[in-house]
Protein backbone atom coordinates (compact mmCIF):
# COMPACT_ATOMS: atom_id res chain seq x y z
CA UNK A 1 0.00 0.00 0.00
CA UNK A 2 1.26 3.23 -0.63
CA UNK A 3 -0.35 6.53 1.20
CA UNK A 4 0.41 10.01 0.13
CA UNK A 5 -0.31 13.08 2.12
CA UNK A 6 -0.90 16.55 1.24
CA UNK A 7 -0.17 18.74 4.15
CA UNK A 8 1.13 22.60 5.03
CA UNK A 9 2.70 21.22 7.99
CA UNK A 10 4.85 18.06 7.09
CA UNK A 11 6.67 18.37 10.55
CA UNK A 12 3.65 16.74 12.46
CA UNK A 13 3.54 14.27 10.17
CA UNK A 14 7.45 12.43 10.43
CA UNK A 15 7.16 10.71 14.43
CA UNK A 16 4.10 9.21 13.80
CA UNK A 17 5.94 6.69 11.21
CA UNK A 18 9.68 6.87 12.46
CA UNK A 19 8.48 4.96 15.71
CA UNK A 20 6.80 1.11 17.02
CA UNK A 21 4.56 -0.49 14.73
CA UNK A 22 4.41 2.14 11.78
CA UNK A 23 8.16 2.29 11.60
CA UNK A 24 8.44 -1.19 11.33
CA UNK A 25 5.54 -1.39 8.57
CA UNK A 26 7.57 0.70 6.34
CA UNK A 27 10.93 -0.87 7.34
CA UNK A 28 9.34 -4.77 6.03
CA UNK A 29 7.94 -2.41 2.89
CA UNK A 30 4.34 -3.13 3.58
CA UNK A 31 3.57 0.25 3.29
CA UNK A 32 5.13 3.55 1.62
CA UNK A 33 3.99 7.05 3.17
CA UNK A 34 4.78 10.20 0.79
CA UNK A 35 4.42 13.41 2.31
CA UNK A 36 4.24 16.46 0.19
CA UNK A 37 4.83 19.83 1.40
CA UNK A 38 1.25 22.21 -0.60
CA UNK A 39 4.57 24.98 -0.26
CA UNK A 40 6.09 23.39 -2.79
CA UNK A 41 3.15 23.48 -5.27
CA UNK A 42 2.50 27.64 -4.92
CA UNK A 43 3.92 29.78 -7.54
CA UNK A 44 3.81 32.94 -6.19
CA UNK A 45 6.75 34.87 -4.36
CA UNK A 46 5.36 34.73 -1.12
CA UNK A 47 4.15 31.11 -1.15
CA UNK A 48 0.91 32.26 -0.27
CA UNK A 49 -1.36 28.63 0.28
CA UNK A 50 -4.55 30.54 1.28
CA UNK A 51 -6.31 34.10 0.90
CA UNK A 52 -9.80 35.59 2.23
CA UNK A 53 -13.37 33.88 1.34
CA UNK A 54 -15.22 35.64 -0.74
CA UNK A 55 -18.58 37.42 0.58
CA UNK A 56 -16.26 38.20 3.63
CA UNK A 57 -16.10 36.49 7.14
CA UNK A 58 -13.56 35.22 9.35
CA UNK A 59 -10.68 33.25 8.51
CA UNK A 60 -8.77 32.37 5.70
CA UNK A 61 -9.54 29.64 3.07
CA UNK A 62 -7.00 26.84 1.51
CA UNK A 63 -6.70 28.20 -2.79
CA UNK A 64 -7.64 25.73 -5.11
CA UNK A 65 -4.06 26.31 -7.31
CA UNK A 66 -1.86 24.68 -5.54
CA UNK A 67 -3.68 22.09 -4.39
CA UNK A 68 -4.95 21.23 -7.44
CA UNK A 69 -1.10 21.62 -9.21
CA UNK A 70 -0.06 18.81 -6.32
CA UNK A 71 -2.90 15.98 -6.96
CA UNK A 72 -2.67 16.46 -10.65
CA UNK A 73 0.91 16.23 -10.41
CA UNK A 74 0.41 12.98 -8.25
CA UNK A 75 -2.37 11.49 -10.27
CA UNK A 76 -0.31 11.64 -13.58
CA UNK A 77 2.03 8.65 -11.58
CA UNK A 78 -0.65 6.61 -10.71
CA UNK A 79 -3.89 6.22 -10.18
CA UNK A 80 -5.81 6.45 -6.68
CA UNK A 81 -8.39 4.25 -5.12
CA UNK A 82 -9.20 7.13 -2.93
CA UNK A 83 -8.87 10.77 -2.49
CA UNK A 84 -9.79 11.88 1.21
CA UNK A 85 -10.18 15.31 2.29
CA UNK A 86 -9.55 15.59 6.41
CA UNK A 87 -12.70 17.57 7.51
CA UNK A 88 -14.40 17.97 11.04
CA UNK A 89 -17.96 17.92 8.67
CA UNK A 90 -16.52 14.28 7.25
CA UNK A 91 -18.00 11.00 7.21
CA UNK A 92 -17.00 9.70 11.32
CA UNK A 93 -14.36 7.34 11.07
CA UNK A 94 -15.21 4.12 12.38
CA UNK A 95 -13.77 0.08 12.02
CA UNK A 96 -15.74 -0.61 8.71
CA UNK A 97 -14.44 2.19 7.22
CA UNK A 98 -10.84 1.92 8.47
CA UNK A 99 -11.09 -2.51 7.37
CA UNK A 100 -12.13 -1.27 3.80
CA UNK A 101 -9.62 1.40 3.68
CA UNK A 102 -6.85 -1.36 4.55
CA UNK A 103 -7.94 -3.20 1.55
CA UNK A 104 -6.81 0.10 -1.04
CA UNK A 105 -3.45 0.01 -3.21
CA UNK A 106 -2.97 3.67 -3.27
CA UNK A 107 -4.58 6.53 -0.92
CA UNK A 108 -4.29 10.09 -1.36
CA UNK A 109 -5.17 12.25 1.56
CA UNK A 110 -5.49 16.21 1.66
CA UNK A 111 -4.97 18.05 5.30
CA UNK A 112 -6.92 21.11 5.80
CA UNK A 113 -5.98 23.99 7.52
CA UNK A 114 -7.73 27.02 8.84
CA UNK A 115 -10.73 27.31 7.53
CA UNK A 116 -10.79 24.61 5.16
CA UNK A 117 -10.41 24.16 1.49
CA UNK A 118 -11.69 26.14 -1.21
CA UNK A 119 -14.85 24.26 -1.88
CA UNK A 120 -14.31 23.15 -5.95
CA UNK A 121 -11.68 21.20 -4.47
CA UNK A 122 -14.03 19.19 -2.79
CA UNK A 123 -16.18 19.17 -5.71
CA UNK A 124 -13.35 18.13 -8.01
CA UNK A 125 -11.22 15.98 -6.29
CA UNK A 126 -12.23 14.34 -3.39
CA UNK A 127 -13.90 11.10 -3.39
CA UNK A 128 -13.88 10.73 0.40
CA UNK A 129 -14.18 12.94 3.42
CA UNK A 130 -13.14 12.12 7.13
CA UNK A 131 -13.73 13.08 10.60
CA UNK A 132 -12.06 11.75 13.39
CA UNK A 133 -14.91 13.04 15.89
CA UNK A 134 -17.39 15.96 16.81
CA UNK A 135 -14.67 18.64 17.55
CA UNK A 136 -12.55 20.56 15.44
CA UNK A 137 -8.77 20.46 15.23
CA UNK A 138 -6.33 22.90 13.95
CA UNK A 139 -5.41 20.75 10.80
CA UNK A 140 -6.29 17.55 9.22
CA UNK A 141 -2.59 16.33 9.87
CA UNK A 142 -2.99 14.62 13.60
CA UNK A 143 -6.21 12.96 12.26
CA UNK A 144 -5.30 11.75 8.69
CA UNK A 145 -1.92 10.53 11.33
CA UNK A 146 -4.97 8.80 12.79
CA UNK A 147 -6.65 7.11 9.50
CA UNK A 148 -2.97 5.92 8.51
CA UNK A 149 -2.23 3.94 12.33
CA UNK A 150 -5.99 2.12 12.30
CA UNK A 151 -5.49 1.36 8.33
CA UNK A 152 -1.43 -0.12 8.30
CA UNK A 153 -2.04 -2.36 11.64
CA UNK A 154 -4.60 -3.92 9.72
CA UNK A 155 -2.34 -4.84 6.04
CA UNK A 156 -1.28 -7.99 6.29
CA UNK A 157 2.24 -8.74 8.33
CA UNK A 158 2.21 -5.92 9.92
CA UNK A 159 0.78 -7.29 13.29
CA UNK A 160 3.01 -9.84 14.60
CA UNK A 161 0.12 -11.92 15.27
CA UNK A 162 -2.16 -11.61 12.91
CA UNK A 163 -5.16 -12.29 14.81
CA UNK A 164 -5.08 -10.05 17.45
CA UNK A 165 -6.54 -6.86 14.91
CA UNK A 166 -9.83 -9.84 14.22
CA UNK A 167 -9.91 -9.23 18.49
CA UNK A 168 -9.66 -5.88 18.57
CA UNK A 169 -12.68 -4.14 20.08
CA UNK A 170 -15.17 -2.83 17.11
CA UNK A 171 -14.67 -5.76 14.52
CA UNK A 172 -17.07 -7.38 15.62
CA UNK A 173 -19.51 -4.28 16.66
CA UNK A 174 -18.69 -5.32 20.51
CA UNK A 175 -15.90 -3.77 23.04
CA UNK A 176 -12.88 -6.33 23.45
CA UNK A 177 -13.40 -8.65 26.57
CA UNK A 178 -10.83 -7.56 29.72
CA UNK A 179 -7.02 -9.13 29.54
CA UNK A 180 -4.49 -10.13 32.22
CA UNK A 181 -1.07 -11.26 32.90
CA UNK A 182 1.12 -12.07 35.22
CA UNK A 183 1.28 -12.01 38.39
CA UNK A 184 -2.18 -14.25 38.91
CA UNK A 185 -2.63 -12.22 41.68
CA UNK A 186 -0.91 -9.10 42.99
CA UNK A 187 -1.70 -6.88 46.30
CA UNK A 188 -4.87 -9.53 46.95
CA UNK A 189 -6.38 -8.53 43.12
CA UNK A 190 -6.73 -11.95 41.78
CA UNK A 191 -7.31 -12.65 38.21
CA UNK A 192 -10.83 -14.68 37.29
CA UNK A 193 -9.96 -18.00 38.02
CA UNK A 194 -11.15 -19.30 34.88
CA UNK A 195 -8.37 -17.61 32.42
CA UNK A 196 -5.87 -19.83 34.52
CA UNK A 197 -8.14 -23.11 34.38
CA UNK A 198 -6.76 -24.47 30.85
CA UNK A 199 -10.21 -24.88 29.86
CA UNK A 200 -9.79 -22.80 26.41
CA UNK A 201 -13.88 -23.30 25.47
CA UNK A 202 -14.94 -22.64 28.42
CA UNK A 203 -12.11 -19.59 28.48
CA UNK A 204 -13.73 -18.60 24.93
CA UNK A 205 -17.21 -18.60 26.56
CA UNK A 206 -16.13 -15.82 28.91
CA UNK A 207 -14.50 -13.90 26.97
CA UNK A 208 -17.98 -13.70 24.83
CA UNK A 209 -20.01 -13.26 27.62
CA UNK A 210 -17.47 -10.36 28.96
CA UNK A 211 -17.25 -8.48 25.14
CA UNK A 212 -21.30 -8.58 25.40
CA UNK A 213 -21.37 -6.99 29.15
CA UNK A 214 -18.61 -4.27 28.26
CA UNK A 215 -20.49 -3.27 25.52
CA UNK A 216 -23.55 -3.10 27.15
CA UNK A 217 -22.48 -0.92 29.77
CA UNK A 218 -19.95 1.49 27.98
CA UNK A 219 -21.08 1.44 24.66
CA UNK A 220 -24.93 0.18 24.11
CA UNK A 221 -25.22 2.44 21.29
CA UNK A 222 -23.03 -0.84 19.55
CA UNK A 223 -25.94 -3.06 20.71
CA UNK A 224 -28.95 -1.53 18.50
CA UNK A 225 -28.71 -3.80 15.66
CA UNK A 226 -29.20 -6.23 18.04
N1 LIG B 1 -9.72 18.69 10.76
C1 LIG B 1 -10.12 19.45 11.79
N2 LIG B 1 -10.88 18.78 12.65
C2 LIG B 1 -10.97 17.51 12.17
C3 LIG B 1 -11.64 16.34 12.60
N3 LIG B 1 -12.37 16.31 13.72
N4 LIG B 1 -11.52 15.23 11.84
C4 LIG B 1 -10.81 15.26 10.70
N5 LIG B 1 -10.16 16.32 10.24
C5 LIG B 1 -10.24 17.45 10.95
Amino acid sequence: MRIDIITVVPDILTSPFEVSILKRAIDKGLVEIHLHNLRDYVTDNYRHIDDYQFGGGAGMVMMIEPIDKCITHLKSEREYDEIIYMSPDGERLNQKMVNTLSLKENILILCGHYKGVDQRVRDHFITREISIGDYVLSGGELAAAVVCDAIIRLIPGVLGNETSALTDSFQDDLLAPPVYTRPAEYKGWKVPEILTSGNFPKIEDWREEQSYLRTKKLRPDLLKNE
